[in-house]
């Protein structure tokens, strides 16, 4: 079987072609950072009409880099959310279309569904497995149970950890998007400034990422040398290191009592293509001997694999969507 995903929910158009044999027979990306960068974040209206200039050229490509015939596919799937409105709109329609015009099952995909399943197309990763979902939009801890069965154990109550990244990244003056600049920094830093471990006194596996970026900004003020900068990269990656290694630990003895029996920690969304946070949570998995996966960077960050992979999971279990499904722009997992 082999499934065409298309993703445009944030600033990459990208579409890919994957079998239920977990090959990856094309992924095209066609990032939009370019367009996004001298404001700083995504700006959505920008977003969506970068998506609509490039959809069919990175559709076309996709089947192309594959090999293989619009008539050759079993389904197509498309994001149709959580995500910025007009992007949405943008990939859920072209999917639809190519659905109907080639009578093909369409399957509607969940953004942080893909995200959260992508590890069973690089691994042979078994349910329930209890997921670390870091991007830009989303942070959650959840335990994955099935394909359409998640509990939430928790969410962040403002900024995601990818967000923080970009806007600390903002601040210091690193560019867009803000993850890998801190992340190549920071080596180059001291973690000389304490800054606060947010929410870290507690039972709760909630996060809050907004405090640690205003102790950041607070201290951007009064320290401005280059090396200032670097120490701050520094400081920032440690607090939100410290904070993922507590609330894992947390998550991870909370399945232990529970007699969750998960399988792995899957880490995955933009974050996971940090190193330093990787090699840390897979330290906290290593006292569990719970064995640490993240898919490769690739597709850590936002693709079309992730979405035909999900695509292949629905299909196996012969669930398909209706033309006429909404495109969303908040999905929550328990819907
Ligand atoms: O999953 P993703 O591509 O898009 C969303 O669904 O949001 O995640 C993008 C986020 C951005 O906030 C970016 O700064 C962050 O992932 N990111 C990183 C790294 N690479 C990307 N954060 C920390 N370290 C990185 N190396
Ligand atoms: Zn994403």
């Amino acid at each position: 079987m082999i499934v065409l995903g298309i993703e445009s929910s944030c600033d990459e158009t990208a579409a890919a072609v994957v079998s239920d044999k977990k090959e990856i027979l094309s992924n095209v990306i066609n990032s939009q950072i370019t367009e996004h960068q001298q404001f700083g974040g995504v700006v959505p209206e920008i977003a969506a009409r970068a998506h609509l200039e490039k959809i069919d050229i990175v559709v076309d490509k996709a089947l192309k880099d594959a090999k293989v015939e619009l008539s050759d596919l079993d389904a197509i799937a498309g994001t149709c959310g959580p995500g910025l409105i007009g992007g949405v709109i943008v990939g859920a329609t072209f999917a639809k279309t190519l659905a109907m015009c080639m009578k093909l099952p369409f399957i509607a995909v969940n953004h942080i569904k893909a995200h959260a399943l992508c590890a069973r197309l690089t691994n042979d990763v078994q349910f329930p497995y209890l997921l670390m979902l870091a991007s830009g939009g989303h942070c959650q801890i959840c335990v994955v149970n099935e394909v359409n069965e998640f509990d939430v154990l928790g969410t962040t109550i403002d900024d995601s950890v990818g967000e923080s990244f970009d806007k600390v990244a903002k601040l210091l003056d690193l560019g867009y998007p803000g993850g890998p600049a801190i992340e190549k920094s920071a080596p180059f830093g001291l973690d000389r400034f304490a800054l606060p471990h947010p929410m870290c006194s507690q039972k709760s596996l909630n996060f809050s990422f907004s405090g640690l970026k205003t102790a950041v900004k607070v201290l951007c003020e009064k320290h401005t040398s280059p090396q200032d900068k670097l120490d701050l990269c520094a400081s920032f990656q440690n607090a939100v290191i410290e904070v993922l290694k507590y609330k894992i630990t947390h998550a991870i003895k909370k399945c232990i009592d529970e007699k969750i029996a998960i399988t792995a920690l899957v880490m995955s969304g933009g974050v996971a293509a940090n190193q330093a946070i990787c090699t840390s949570l897979k330290n906290v998995c290593n006292d569990f001997d719970l064995p640490f996966v993240a898919p490769p960077v690739r597709l850590c960050t936002d693709n079309g694999a992730m979405i035909a992979w999900t695509g292949v999971e629905k299909h196996l279990l012969s669930q398909f969507d209706r033309l006429d499904f909404r495109p969303r722009p908040r999905w929550a997992l328990s819907e």
